[in-house]
């Protein structure tokens, strides 16, 4: 299994070349470059015996045996902006390592979006997939333009719905959990439930040097009010993360009073109620925030994937495939593709550990020997499952 580790370790690296930025991976839903990560994936998945075909979505499948039996192993292809080599693709690449170790009715499934960092929509792949990707095309057309340009139709984006018995996911665990404890592989039983939100400043853009500072109405000192706010709240919150992650300030020159802040909010917790709450007490100040400043401030909630158990049979036969690798059990900060195909199969996913617990960071890594782990304990999990 080294050997098939090594490999596999390798053709994330071959992918981590197909970027939109030269000397920084960046893939972002159905851009350029995912033209050559379809060619490559494609190969293998043909190289390993499986029918490939590419679906109006832009999920790259690749499928062998009926579908009452089928298992679906899976997870993304697209990036956030200056990512690692391993986020989604590790899974993917494993998934065709897996057919080729086992005889088990599959469908490896490479899926187009799930970062959701080109239209801030998350999940078009896996939604497709499961046949719930039409009001995402009817709510924003940037999104059919997208699937057209690459050479894609969207009007056939039902077709994508692919039926399965069960959906399995290899991921790296993108924290630290794994590496405290000194363990290769986790289990996981549950993903967090998260909330995104976008939030606009509108102030008045004016002369950054004639213009008095109690006469000012400044976006971004509104919103940067607003932003500590955001980071006491999260820490008085036991267990929840609170991220304002994208802050783009207009017009955005030095000599210029900013007008308008678009910014996000991205609020994690394993309790819905607890992240529900937490996102009313986040967003209430800034509305009196922006009045103080003479900012109004526009809120749009852009996702609420709640919380996600993973399927407790699933989970038992996972944590036995990992059987003398000591697999902790835990729940993922991250979100998954798999938060969208359990609702409809029973999921299960196995986490490999995150070395320096970085992620979403060009230093984003995996062990070899961790790699040969989960080839190991996925094997024999998809031997095991029978449907
Ligand atoms: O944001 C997430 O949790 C995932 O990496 N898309
Ligand atoms: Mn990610
Ligand atoms: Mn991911």
């Amino acid at each position: 299994m080294r050997a098939l580790a090594e490999e596999a370790v390798a053709r994330c690296l071959q992918l981590a070349q197909c970027t939109e930025e030269p000397g920084r991976i960046t893939r972002t839903f159905l851009s350029p470059p995912m033209r050559r990560v379809h060619l490559l994936v494609g190969g293998w998945m043909r190289e390993a015996g499986l029918d490939v075909s590419i679906d109006a979505a832009g999920n790259i499948r690749g499928v062998r045996g009926s579908a009452e039996r089928r298992l679906i192993i899976g997870s993304h292809l697209d990036t956030v902006p200056n990512a690692g080599a391993y986020d989604g693709i590790l899974g993917v690449v494993l998934g065709i390592a897996l057919a080729r170790v086992t005889s088990a009715s599959l469908a490896i499934v490479g899926f187009s979006e799930e970062e959701g960092v080109r239209f801030s929509v998350p999940f078009i792949g896996s939604r497709a997939l499961i046949g719930s990707a039409q009001d995402l095309l009817d709510s924003d057309a940037r999104v059919g333009d997208a699937i057209r340009e690459y050479g894609l139709d969207p009007s056939r984006i039902s077709e994508a719905r692919l039926p399965g018995m069960a959906y399995f996911e290899i991921h790296i665990e993108q924290g630290p959990v794994l590496e405290h404890l000194g363990l290769p592989l986790g289990v996981v039983d549950s993903i967090a439930g998260q909330s995104r939100w976008s939030v606009t400043f509108t102030g008045a853009a004016n002369h950054a040097g004639t213009t008095p500072m109690h006469l000012r109405r400044d976006a971004l000192m509104c919103a940067a009010e607003w932003f500590l706010a955001v980071r006491q709240t999260a820490l008085g919150t036991d267990g929840l993360v609170a991220t304002v992650g994208r802050c783009e300030v207009e017009p955005g020159a030095g000599n210029i009073v900013p007008g308008r802040v678009k910014s996000s909010l991205d609020v994690r917790h394993k309790n819905d109620l607890v992240r529900l709450a937490a996102v009313d007490r986040l967003l209430a100040p800034s509305r009196e925030i922006g009045a103080r400043h003479g900012v109004v401030v526009e809120t749009g909630e852009m996702l609420n994937a709640g919380a996600t158990p993973m399927d407790s049979r699933l989970v038992e036969l996972l944590s036995k495939a990992c059987e003398g690798f000591a697999a902790h059990t835990m729940t993922s900060g991250a979100g998954h593709d798999a938060m969208v195909m359990a609702p409809i199969m029973p999921a299960a996913m196995l986490f490999l550990r995150s070395p320096g617990g970085v992620s979403h960071h060009p230093d984003e890594s995996v062990l070899i020997d961790d790699v040969a782990a989960a080839l190991i304990c996925g094997k024999r999990f998809v031997e095991s499952w029978n449907g």
